[in-house]
């Protein structure tokens, strides 16, 4: 009856921002959450061993019964994405597309900045993405590497991450950009920072928000949407230090996390 779960995976805990999306957009559904902590971070790895992680977990998300799978790391998307696609058969959704589109439907200037890791700049995915929407949008890419350690340690509006902000964002700033996409699972988190280095007149884009109301678009047109007026319910699997996670995924979820599993991953 349309109860299996949602499959949402990413590198570690950073993906709980899309699971926190999903779970407002559609409240009855049941997910399972799975963070690759023995592998983490993706950001500074090839697409090879990416794409190779990434086919081990929807392997183990299929073995959950799940109807859909949400690749919720933006490095993870930009990588693996295609591969995926073609493996399995069941609906598979990544992060860049809905955020190159809410990116490309907010600008007026034509002029986009995009940040994310290393891997997810390289690879050119949002650009192609953005392209594809609209071929006369310019777009700017920046590497920002230290903003998921300071992140991760909880230094969210810190004196540093404003410096380190400013650094990165003052180059796309002056290429007159009114649009960036936080293209990462752990930007959200910096909006505040984010917000003060871009300034009034550049509109913040949130993936997750974005990759939430796919999930809803594909569910609804696919008639595959869990049934109204119940309570989903949420399980969450890592391949290494689930008391970590259970620890540090509060921020990231805006909600405590209880039973998080751990299991090994035979082929990576
Ligand atoms: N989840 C990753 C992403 O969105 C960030 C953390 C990592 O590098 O693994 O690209």
């Amino acid at each position: 009856m349309n109860n299996e779960p949602i499959g949402i995976f990413d590198s570690g805990i950073g993906g709980l921002t899309v699971m926190a999306e999903v779970m407002r957009f559609l409240p009855s559904e049941n997910i399972v959450y799975f963070g690759d902590t023995a592998h983490v971070p993706y950001g500074s790895k090839s697409k090879e061993a990416v794409t190779r992680f990434s086919v081990e977990i929807a392997n183990f998300l299929l073995s959950k019964n799940v109807k859909m799978i949400v690749v919720a790391c933006n490095t993870a998307s930009a990588f693996a994405l295609e591969t995926l696609r073609r493996k399995f058969a069941l609906p598979v959704i990544g992060v860049i597309e809905p955020g190159a589109r809410a990116a490309v439907e907010s600008t007026k200037s034509k002029r986009i900045g995009v940040v994310g890791t290393e891997g997810t700049v390289q690879s050119r995915s949002y650009p192609a993405a953005i392209a594809a929407k609209n071929a006369s949008v310019k777009v700017f890419s920046r590497a920002c590497p230290l903003f998921v350690p300071l992140v991760e340690e909880g230094w969210l509006t810190h004196d540093v991450t404003h410096r380190v902000a400013r650094e990165y964002i003052a180059p796309l700033a002056a290429r007159n950009i009114d649009t960036l996409v936080l293209g990462c699972t752990h930007y959200p988190l910096l909006k505040t920072v984010l917000r003060a280095a871009a300034g009034p007149a550049i509109t913040l884009i949130d993936s997750a928000a974005a990759t939430a109301g796919e999930v809803s678009r594909t569910l609804h047109k696919n008639g595959r949407a869990a049934p109204a007026g119940r309570r989903g319910k949420y399980q969450f699997y890592v391949s290494d230090a689930p008391e970590k996670f259970q620890a540090a995924g509060r921020r990231f979820l805006g909600r405590a996390i209880a039973g998080v599993k751990k299991i090994t991953m035979e082929k990576c």
